[in-house]
């Protein structure tokens, strides 16, 4: 039996609902060439009464505590936009040693030093680091 890798998906909007359908229909391709299986276990929203298909609805949560308390959890990847919450999870879960994946332009604009100096501290990778950590030297 492959190895499970257990993600968590922060926001199911356009991008978050398009990973979420990515994750699922890669899954044998990912277990091909990485011997572990990518398995989403939470996806964070803010109404949980919105119909999210394809999404289990037993996956969705609105509350952060059900993924940064959740030690099985290794990725977050933050699809939400906006800063607030956005970074603080973000801080959070680099903090507690989850790798990190965002597309929050905004957010890495703004506060792209920040947030790239902990996954620094942390060893932690955070997508679009390298490229980013270009154009603030
Ligand atoms: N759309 C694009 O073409 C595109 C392209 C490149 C990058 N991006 C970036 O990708 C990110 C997501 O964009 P999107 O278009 O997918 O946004 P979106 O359709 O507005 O979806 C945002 C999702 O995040 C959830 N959310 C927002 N704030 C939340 C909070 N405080 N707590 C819990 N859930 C929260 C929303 O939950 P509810 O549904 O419950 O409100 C929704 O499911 C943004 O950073 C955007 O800049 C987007």
């Amino acid at each position: 039996m492959s190895r499970k890798i257990y993600a968590a998906i922060l926001g199911a909007g356009t991008v978050g609902t398009g990973v979420y359908k990515l994750c699922q229909s890669m899954k044998d391709d990912v277990i091909s060439k990485t011997g572990a299986e990518l398995v989403v276990k939470k996806v964070l929203v803010r109404n949980l009464d919105k119909d999210r298909d394809p999404i289990d609805r037993e996956l969705l949560t609105d509350n952060w505590k059900d993924i940064i308390e959740d030690k099985d959890i290794e990725i977050v990847i933050e699809l939400m936009g906006g800063t607030t919450p956005a970074k603080q999870y973000i801080l959070e879960a680099l903090e507690a040693g989850k790798q990190v994946v965002t597309a929050n332009k905004d957010l890495l604009a703004e506060y792209g030093e920040e947030v790239m100096g902990m996954a620094d501290k942390m060893h932690a990778d955070l997508s679009l680091r390298r490229l980013l950590r270009e154009q603030f030297q």
